[in-house]
């Protein structure tokens, strides 16, 4: 059974962001896809000190919520990456959760398809879409889209209620995405997943 992970990177369990993914979870529940909800907004996660210990472990150096869910993502077909706008950017908390678990696992997220979705009271949503969204296009992960960026309005869960256009746009996201999981399921028994190359590692014009 495909499975598809879902973070939440606002500190409210039961706030917009979650209104939010909970559209999703009921699309992906009747498409027949398992899911998981993380609640990561209200952990105390740091940021990456860039120490390099994962280089040599494949697990971050520090044992927190990070490396409990390397493995969760490991298993997925699908990850959805949810976070409330603070100043026009996703919230410190996910950006710290997201950068140390995609730097500290070396298993291949390579055609596990990716999902953000935003949530902010007027503004700023486009531009902390676009910075999640990173975290999928670096890694070979496809990215699923829906009818509108993926964005809801609201400062509570009841104002989320209300953002219809928002929730159409979640369920019809969670639909693409379930189609895709499907589809690279298929493709991959049928013509196996793409060559990937990863010898040259350049950062200046001599290579050093
Ligand atoms: C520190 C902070 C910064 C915020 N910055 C913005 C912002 O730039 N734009 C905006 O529309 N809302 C902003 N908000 C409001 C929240 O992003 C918005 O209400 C969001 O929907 C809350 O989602 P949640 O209930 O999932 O936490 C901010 C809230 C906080 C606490």
């Amino acid at each position: 059974m495909a499975k598809v992970l879902l973070l939440n990177g606002s500190p409210h369990p039961n706030g917009c962001t979650a209104t939010a993914l909970q559209e999703m979870i009921s699309v992906f529940e009747a498409e027949g896809i398992k899911t998981e909800l993380i609640q990561v907004g209200s952990k105390n996660i740091r940021g990456c000190i860039a120490c390099g210990s994962c280089g040599k472990t494949g697990k971050c150096v520090f044992d927190d919520l990070v490396n409990e869910v390397a493995p969760k993502l490991e298993a997925s077909d699908g990850l959805v990456v949810g976070s409330p706008v603070y100043y026009a950017s996703p919230n410190g908390t996910i950006l710290s959760f997201m950068d140390r678990l995609f730097y500290s696992t070396h298993f291949s997220k390579h055609m596990k398809v990716g999902a953000a979705i935003v949530s902010a009271r007027r503004g700023g949503n486009t531009a902390t879409f676009d910075v999640l969204n990173k975290y999928f296009s670096i890694s070979g992960m496809p990215i699923a889209t829906g009818t509108y960026w993926n964005q809801v309005h609201g400062f509570t869960a009841e104002d989320v209620r209300k953002d219809l256009e928002g929730l159409q746009t979640m369920r019809n996201l969670a639909r693409n995405m379930s189609f895709m999981i499907r589809a690279i399921a298929d493709a991959k028994e049928k013509y196996g997943l793409p060559k990937v190359e990863r010898g040259a590692f350049t950062s200046f014009p001599d290579g050093k």
